[in-house]
């Protein structure tokens, strides 16, 4: 049994140092024992990802914050109060039980509680921090659904738990507390004036990748196709010189903007910004698969959910590294 929704099969695999997929309300995670150093290799082998960049731990209860990270400011408390379980992951000093290889040797570890019932189920049955990062190869688009993640990972994963869609859609907030202001390391599922309004101060996005980030790489969350962002007026001519040199092209556009003209291919968008996120994935791996060559979409404006909708999209649209 490779597939199901069996959480004390899935605490066994974990026990036994193998990796377990699990649907959250932001993506598919790749789970093992946080604190077994063996297993978490593992997921740097599953997904071709360098071992150096650091992995999110998850665990089910917000009380037990203190058990994975030192010293935690009282800012820290308020956010893990207010937003977990949920779509924030909190950068802080951690514990040493934590191994070096959970955060690829920062002092640093990043935390996060889920919301997604069967994440809390794993996670509560396990007991212990499940060290996930998304469940796709390095620098891929993250998946959405079992069937994403079976075509990312295929065998390298003992098993994949099933569950309710994610229903953000997008990666979770990061938000580093480590430092002497918090700031925005990747903007996702918590909004920043959500985060702005219960801190009562400036959070910052500074995505500059002075900490090292795999989502902070210029080329990540990509397609296969090429991603061209460009402005909305301008979709349908763009559209249209592409196919001209002879690729095949597919436009995002919200229903009620559809200008293109008719021999290219048009995705309707949702217009609302959280359900734009929550197919935005989905719709990527659904270019890749009908095999556009090309696909054209503008970006949303930069509020809200819009934020971290735009900064993937322009990471989709980033130079690609190998
Ligand atoms: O929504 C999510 O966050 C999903 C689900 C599965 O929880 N996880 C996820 O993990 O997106 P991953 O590994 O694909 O992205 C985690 C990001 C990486 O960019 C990593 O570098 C950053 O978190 N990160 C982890 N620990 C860090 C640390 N100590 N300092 C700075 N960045 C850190
Ligand atoms: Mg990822």
């Amino acid at each position: 049994m490779h597939q199901g929704h069996d959480i004390p099969h899935a605490v066994e695999v974990l026990r036994a140092g193998s990796l377990v997929a699990f649907p959250t309300e932001t993506v598919y995670g790749l789970g093992a024992d946080a604190e077994n150093a063996t297993a978490v290799y593992r997921i740097f082998a599953a997904k071709g990802r360098p071992l150096g960049h650091p992995l999110i731990v998850h665990f089910a209860e917000v009380a037990s914050l203190g058990a994975w990270a030192k010293d935690v400011p009282g800012l820290a408390w308020r956010l893990a109060e207010r937003f977990w379980p949920g779509p924030l992951t909190l950068i802080l000093r951690r514990q040493v039980r934590i191994p070096d290889i959970v955060t690829g040797g920062l002092e640093t570890v990043g935390l996060r509680v889920p919301s997604h019932p069967t994440a809390r189920a794993l996670l509560r049955a396990f007991g212990g921090g499940v060290a996930a990062p998304s469940a796709n190869r390095f620098g891929r688009v993250s998946p959405t659904t079992a069937a994403d993640v079976q075509e990312e990972l295929g065998p390298a994963v003992q098993y994949i738990l099933t569950g309710d869609p994610c229903e953000v859609g997008l990666e979770s907030t990061i938000v580093n507390l480590s430092a002497a202001e918090p700031a925005i390391l990747r903007p996702g599922g918590v909004t920043q004036e959500a985060l702005q309004e219960v801190l009562e101060r400036p959070v910052p996005v500074r995505t500059d990748g002075r900490v090292r980030s795999p989502g902070q790489l210029a080329s990540h969350y990509a397609p296969r196709a090429r991603v061209v962002l460009v402005p909305a007026p301008t979709l349908a001519a763009q559209a249209a010189a592409l196919q001209a040199q002879g690729l095949r092209v597919a436009v995002l556009t919200p229903p009620e903007q559809n200008t293109v003209p008719p021999d290219v291919t048009a995705l309707a968008l949702p217009d609302t910004p959280e359900e734009l996120a929550r197919v935005l994935y989905a719709t990527l791996r659904e270019i890749d698969r009908q095999g556009f060559d090309a696909v054209l979409v503008s970006l949303p404006p930069e509020a809200g959910l819009g934020l971290a909708i735009a900064d993937r999209l322009r990471r989709a649209a980033g130079p690609r590294h190998a």
